[in-house]
């Protein structure tokens, strides 16, 4: 919707973005710097991954908006000799349009406006950021859409072939999978299409099982945890960052989740008021159903213990 972010002030001085037609502010907590940074590139292990790992790191940005969790990455890998593939997903280009017209004062954007000029133009930027070769590559399109067809390209090609593809489909762009997802949409009430078992499902379809990958987000709903469970994602606490106690973590491999959720969390979350996933993209509160109890208790990170 154009016209639709507003630059507005934080409590603690920072400004951000405000979207009009959700009603939410973009990094709410403790601003864009800082909130991008510990939520995202410090929980993750970006840059120790990065160090630690050989050829191309690659992560989705899903929700590029205003491209402050991109810049925050691009700020902190920028002394890693080595390559990165940022992919970054969004619905609209406003926000970065934006957030480009307002660098200046928002801050955190002041001298990356080349880049993100060139991802405007051209959805493509190829840049040295100090000794790191970058590859940003954006997607225009409703992401649980693009998802979608990824999932149903894959059942489609022939299992042989399937398996002896390194890359996924994504609506007939070859997209690396990734290393480490920033999954920043707006919130589950207001942006329910983006937080449904069926999207999760397919995020997890789309990642390579040979690739150890982690998510984080700024939610830890009972309601999105179980989601992402049942997706068939380990999921651990993830850590506090200003506002909020704790965050979420999850990944294909259990190795990259420091603190897992437990029995302790199952049994409240098996009690909770909000523990069943969205199926459809309407927001709604419900406890969990006998069903995923059942395939919840059977999760590998519980059925050992
Ligand atoms: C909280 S903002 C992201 C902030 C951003 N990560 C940053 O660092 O500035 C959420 C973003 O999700 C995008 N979004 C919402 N629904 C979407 C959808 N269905 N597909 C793709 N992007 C979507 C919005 O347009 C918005 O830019």
């Amino acid at each position: 919707m154009s016209g639709d972010y507003q630059l507005v002030q934080l409590a603690n001085g920072e400004k951000t973005l405000f979207s009009a037609s959700y009603g939410e502010k973009m990094h709410p907590g403790l601003g864009p710097q800082a909130e991008a940074e510990l939520l995202y590139i410090r929980q993750l292990k970006i840059c120790e991954r990065m160090q630690g790992g050989a050829g191309e790191f690659v992560i989705w940005d899903v929700g590029l908006g205003g491209a402050a969790n991109a810049i925050a990455l691009l700020k902190a890998t920028r002394n890693i000799p080595g390559q990165l593939r940022l992919v970054s997903f969004d619905n609209t280009i406003e926000p970065l349009e934006f957030a480009l017209q307002n660098a200046a004062v928002l801050g955190y954007a002041a001298g990356h406006e080349d880049p993100l000029s060139e991802l405007i133009q051209h959805r493509r930027a190829v840049f040295q950021n100090g000794k790191l070769s970058v590859n940003w590559e954006f997607h225009l399109g409703d992401f649980p859409a693009l998802l979608k067809e990824s999932s149903r390209r894959r059942e489609s090609t022939p299992s042989l072939i399937e398996s002896s593809l390194s890359q996924l489909t994504l609506a007939a762009t070859k997209i690396s999978p990734p290393h480490a997802i920033f999954y920043d949409a707006f919130s589950p009430a207001k942006n329910p299409a983006m937080w449904t078992l069926p999207v999760f499902e397919n995020l997890f379809r789309a990642l390579d099982p040979a690739r150890p990958c982690a998510l984080t987000t700024y939610s830890r709903s009972t309601l999105l945890r179980t989601t992402l469970l049942l997706a068939g994602f380990f999921v651990g606490v993830g850590h506090a960052t200003g506002m909020k106690e704790e965050t979420t973590i999850a990944a294909n491999s259990s190795d990259l989740i420091a603190e897992p959720l437990n029995q302790r969390w199952l049994e409240r979350a098996r009690r909770s008021h909000s523990a069943e996933p969205m199926m459809e993209p309407v927001y709604r509160i419900a406890p969990m159903s006998e069903e995923f109890w059942g395939k919840l208790q059977a999760h590998p990170q519980f059925a050992a213990k």
